[in-house]
């Protein structure tokens, strides 16, 4: 990989310093920003209106180019976008029955406070949670216990001012395509507490990053809408129901074109990542929280406002 400009110092002091998500001065993001805009391969996939930007975009990978191709038209609906803001919003007063997805976030944060929850939906197999659906009066008794791995499709949902953690998604090749709100993310060197950083970008709708084996593929994604208040760090847990989504698709090695035959799966079943609180490598099965088909059933019957 190569970056067309000099790139802000290596920190080292990823933990060190108290700001989160991403422990950059102010001057760092902005660095880090011009950095972004600069890279070479582009960072993000758009439609190019300068000769510059074209050259930006012209060694990403083809199979890249056709997972953005296919995504470009997708959009969530109003309808789709307020039944999310219903299911993430806070209760109203103590003891008041919240959201699904608020009840989702409860329920990870009280397994893991090392960063704020999101929330990850499976386009294909089921979801860990897709039982409490169940308990909304949404759905069908349903049998499952625990949710499919590997899901090629993903939509993450991201509570205001909540976050990832650094993680890897190895050797696959993918994107991450804005569908709502706003999106940062940081894209490092390497999977490690006190990786360099390559550079921010912000996702806006529309607006379309990647990863392969050799680019990108490792970051951290974060939601920076309005929280309601407090600062978001471990433990924090937002007070409004704002929320940006992405879509990803992820396509292991040997479905791309480019299929080498190195011996490593490094395929979507597990990503790696550093864990906030150890700070150690780990991995992670690629579970969801939920399935789309039983999202979209409790969208549908989500009245509106
Ligand atoms: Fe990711």
């Amino acid at each position: 990989m190569s970056l067309t400009t000099t790139q802000p110092p290596a920190d080292g002091q990823e933990y060190g310093k108290a700001r989160h998500p991403f422990h950059v001065t102010g001057e760092e993001e902005r660095q880090l920003r011009l950095a972004g805009a600069k890279a070479v391969p582009s960072l993000v996939i758009g439609q190019a209106t300068t000769f510059d930007e074209y050259a930006r975009q012209l060694m990403i990978p083809p199979a890249v180019m056709d997972l953005a191709r296919k995504a470009e038209d997708l959009r969530l609906s109003a309808w789709e976008v307020e039944a999310l803001r219903a299911h993430l919003a806070p209760a109203a007063a103590p003891g008041d029955k919240v959201g699904l997805l608020r009840q989702i976030l409860a329920e990870k944060y009280r397994h893991d406070q090392s960063h704020p929850p999101y929330i990850r939906v499976a386009c294909s197999g089921r979801g860990d949670y897709d039982h409490l659906a169940t308990e909304h009066g949404h759905l069908d008794p349903d049998d499952h216990p625990k949710g499919d791995i590997g899901s090629p499709v993903v939509l993450e949902i991201w509570p205001a001012q909540h976050y990832s953690p650094i993680h890897s998604h190895g050797h696959t090749t993918g994107i991450v395509f804005c569908l709502a709100g706003q999106l940062d993310v940081m894209v490092y060197e390497h999977l490690d507490r006190d990786a360099r950083k390559l550079g921010l970008l912000t996702l806006t709708p529309g607006q379309c990053a990647w990863l392969s084996r050799d680019n990108y593929a490792v970051h951290r994604v974060y939601c920076p809408m309005d929280g309601g208040g407090g600062t978001t760090g471990p433990g924090y847990m937002n007070s409004t129901a704002d929320f940006g989504a992405s879509f990803h698709v992820y396509l292991n090695p040997d479905q791309t074109a480019a299929h080498d035959h190195d011996g490593d799966s490094y395929n979507r079943d597990s990503f790696d990542y550093i864990d906030e609180e150890t700070k150690e490598k780990r991995a992670f099965a690629t579970e969801s929280d939920l399935s789309w088909e039983v999202l979209r059933r409790v969208l549908a019957n989500t009245p509106q406002s």
